[in-house]
């Protein structure tokens, strides 16, 4: 596989995971086109042509050196600067693969979030109260990373000739998927329950050996969890702090999420809605793992960095 062929693996693995369906993200980027044929020829140049194809613009290709065959890819939940240098020094790597975006998927991270918009409204949240809230978060978002320095780890890549690229929401969509379909094919009736189910997932196993196995951040092991939903595993970043009371109203008794900050964290106390946190950099390593796992049966050899806790189930 080339780059390329990784990239396009990574988002359509994604779009098949996709909460709103493949018709429902094809609708999305046929919006998009349709906006941009109106468009006058001065602002059609300033538009990025990747939106048309791409649905999650924090995932892509940031620097190609040398657009070879893929043998071996370093992988790493963040990746810098560090981890560029790291594997000129490790050597014989075709190619670093980050989670979390750098460069141009960074600046455009808040252009994901609306699916939770779609995500909250297929737990029952009316559409126009999800959008409603989010739209006002996702704007914070835009701006909150507008001050970063985008290219830092990008320009390195390009100083030390390295293939770089990354796969955030596509990854996560993976992870949403595979944690949806494993709850729901279980009865799990109270919270205590549920975080015994999250600590038999090997990533999960994995990361309470450190001390970060899922915890409950609201609500207690003897709380009954009503309805389970799968709300904060993707979608960019954290939403609203305003949606828990919504959802508590469209009846999710119980939600699992990777992580959640203390403004949330007192929301969803005020909605008495339960908190799994599952778990941040375990919970981006199941969604990396599902995708490398494509990789591997590709015949490439994943080194693992910064954080990505590999779990294979290539073989399985
Ligand atoms: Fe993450």
């Amino acid at each position: 596989m080339k780059i390329q062929d990784i990239q396009n693996l990574s988002i359509k693995m994604g779009i098949d995971a996709d909460f709103r369906s493949k018709e429902g993200v094809q609708k999305l980027l046929d919006g998009k086109k349709q906006k941009f044929e109106k468009l006058s020829e001065k602002d059609k140049e300033e538009f990025d042509k990747d939106a048309l194809e791409n649905p999650y613009l924090d995932s892509g290709v940031y620097n190609v050196s040398d657009d070879k065959e893929i043998k071996k890819v370093l992988v790493g939940i963040d990746v810098g600067p560090e981890e560029i240098l790291m594997a000129k020094e490790l050597g014989e790597i075709d190619l670093v693969i980050a989670h979390h975006p750098v460069g141009k998927g960074l600046a455009q991270l808040a252009d994901v979030m609306d699916l939770q918009a779609d995500v909250c409204n297929y737990y029952g949240v009316p559409i126009n109260v999800a959008e409603g809230l989010m739209k006002e978060r996702i704007s914070e978002v835009a701006r909150g990373v507008n001050s970063s320095n985008h290219q830092r780890t990008v320009d390195a890549a390009r100083l030390l000739k390295v293939n770089l690229m990354n796969a955030h929401t596509s990854c996560d969509n993976l992870a949403a998927k595979f944690l949806k379909d494993f709850v729901d094919n279980r009865k799990i009736e109270k919270v205590g329950e549920l975080i015994d189910a999250l600590k038999e997932i090997p990533e999960y196993k994995e990361a309470m050996k450190i001390g970060v196995g899922p915890k409950i951040f609201v609500g207690s092991p003897e709380n009954r969890c009503g309805k389970i939903a799968l709300s904060e595993i993707t979608g960019g970043t954290e939403g609203s702090p305003k949606l828990y009371e919504k959802m508590a109203q469209a009846g999710v008794g119980t939600i699992v999420g990777m992580h959640i900050s203390e403004e949330h964290k007192k929301e969803a106390e005020t909605a008495n809605v339960n908190i799994v946190i599952a778990g941040h950099i375990s919970s981006d390593s199941l969604g990396m793992n599902l995708f490398l796992d494509e990789l591997e049966k590709n015949g490439i050899e994943i080194v693992a960095c910064s954080g990505l806790i590999r779990i294979s189930r290539a073989g399985k």
